[in-house]
């Protein structure tokens, strides 16, 4: 039996957390100026930016979106995984560098003396790296291709396996033959769920083709109680679905007190968890008459719903698509003929360590009239991943009275609270929404208290920026936040070399 292999028998071995502690700050109101604007007290510091060095000729890519933090063995040293999510021919017009633009960045960042995480200047060459456009790769399961497959792109979130590696997740692939006029382009290579090991130059990433092919918005990570790896996935786009993968086989820890950076020279055994296993996508359904729905706005929203397997054991699949492979390289398609639920833009999903419900944030769906978007939780049957049945109800839906709306990246800080950053279309809004609302925000719900369930406003960004890839560091004192796409009037983040604005991943410490 191979590492990370088991009969499946395991109980959760981490206990859920209590929500039971708010962050003490002092909510900030709509901003619209050109900073990123944070509550009394509250600093931030740039970690890095585009165009940055980080080693050599290396540089920092363009629209830096997921952070995920990775320990090492010191305290006060980590690694910081940063996707790149697209590029702005505005900015970088030629095709050979907007290939070395994209994809994500490894950096080591340090603990300085007044406890901020900051970049390492001092230790670039062992770790630092970025994954680009031209970076070799391989696929797992059913899907491979003839000609050499290049890269990874359009890695919009993610999330951090249990083995110590990271899901970059290939979301609006299509943008880059159809926006960006790359030639050749072949769409089939993205997108895909790619996995990384940020500790180990040597490791090929790896795209796992049983997690589907789509927009990928982001992988939530979790654990089944009989030891399965269950992974919840978005797919952005309207009216696109939500899935999970359930592996076959089950995460067995080599040892309780291992530690992230320790799986290195094991890793190959529990990406293979990938590589085997079944993908469900969402039906929710009226309870009534069994017909496919979509949840509504309306804040008492609630029902039932079901998870399909996306196989050719339906004839309904295998009629359309003669082998796996093609199967899930068209996994929208099949999704829709077994009677998928279409969502409103299904971006994150997270799951609470509070309960294991899952909380989706659909940020807006403009063909049904959705201009303010909704988060909806899930609960598993018998709070089982596994299971195949579940319920949902609405948790916030975006309004004029909340003052949000949008809601996209999602993010749990251990202490109890929600985080969630906020996408809205500026553009479709009018001038007194503009004014209520302000740029794209960071907002911070507490699930318990006087305060649950009220979005309360942490952080505004710059002008035409969005605030994405919300990471809080392992001890939840510090969060790493992607400050992306600054433009129109902004020069953020303002530096005397610069006239133009960057995108940065900051840091704040937060106690
Ligand atoms: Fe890249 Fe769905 O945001
Ligand atoms: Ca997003
Ligand atoms: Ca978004």
């Amino acid at each position: 039996m191979g590492l990370g292999l088991s009969s499946c028998n395991l109980k959760p071995s981490a206990p859920l957390l209590k929500p039971n502690q708010e962050l003490g700050f002092e909510p900030i109101t709509a901003s619209l100026r050109d900073e990123v604007v944070l509550p009394p007290g509250f600093n931030y510091r740039i970690v890095r930016s585009w165009q940055d060095s980080i080693g050599g000729e290396l540089k920092f890519g363009f629209n830096n979106d997921f952070t995920c933090f990775f320990p090492l063995e010191k305290s006060n040293e980590a690694l910081l995984w940063v996707n790149h999510e697209s590029v702005d021919p505005k900015y970088i017009p030629d095709i050979e560098e907007q290939r070395r633009s994209v994809g994500g960045t490894v950096i080591k960042i340090k603990r300085n003396a007044d406890a901020e995480w900051v970049y390492d200047y001092s230790d670039e060459t062992r770790y630092n790296r970025r994954i680009d456009a031209n970076s070799p790769v391989e696929f797992t399961g059913p899907v491979s291709f003839k000609e050499e497959v290049k890269g990874t792109l359009a890695n919009c979130s993610g999330g951090r396996t249990p083995w110590g590696t990271v899901l970059t997740c290939e979301e609006n692939y299509h943008e880059f033959d159809e926006k960006y006029k790359w030639r050749n382009f072949k769409r089939k290579h993205y997108g895909w769920v790619t996995e990384v090991n940020p500790y180990n130059p040597k490791f090929i990433p790896r795209k796992h083709s049983l997690l589907g092919r789509f927009a990928h918005e982001n992988t939530a990570i979790t654990i089944s109680h009989s030891g399965r790896i269950v992974i919840y996935m978005g797919d952005d786009k309207e009216n696109e679905h939500i899935y999970k993968f359930v592996s076959a086989r089950c995460f067995t820890k080599p040892h309780s007190k291992i530690k992230l950076y320790e799986y290195n020279d094991i890793v190959d055994g529990f990406s293979n968890l990938l590589s085997e296993g079944q993908l469900y996508v969402a039906r929710f359904y009226d309870a009534a008459n069994g017909k496919t729905i979509s949840p509504s706005l309306e804040p008492s929203e609630a029902g039932v719903g079901e998870w399909l397997p996306i196989s050719r054991e339906d004839k309904r699949i295998a009629r359309r698509y003669r082998n796996d492979a093609e199967m899930l390289i068209h996994t929208r398609e099949s999704a829709k003929l077994i009677d998928a639920s279409p969502l409103d833009r299904p971006e994150d999903l997270e799951v609470s360590p509070h309960d294991g419900s899952i909380y989706v944030s659909l940020t807006k769906n403009l063909s049904r009239a959705n201009t303010f978007g909704s988060i909806v939780r899930l609960f598993e049957d018998s709070s089982n991943h596994e299971a195949l049945k579940f319920t949902y109800k609405n948790f916030v839906v975006g309004s004029i009275d909340s003052g949000f709306c949008c809601p996209d990246n999602l993010a749990f800080d251990g202490l109890g609270n929600l985080w969630v950053t906020t996408d809205a279309t500026v553009e479709l809004m009018l001038p007194h929404q503009r004014q209520l609302y302000g740029n794209n925000g960071l907002y911070v719900i507490a699930l318990s208290g006087e305060q649950a369930g009220i979005p309360r406003r942490f952080a505004s960004a710059p002008i035409g920026a969005e605030l994405t890839g919300p990471c809080f560091s392992d001890d939840g004192r510090t969060l790493f936040l992607s400050v992306q796409h600054p433009s129109g009037s902004s020069v953020w983040p303002r530096s005397k070399e610069h006239k133009y604005p960057r995108p940065s991943v900051i840091s704040i410490k937060l106690r």
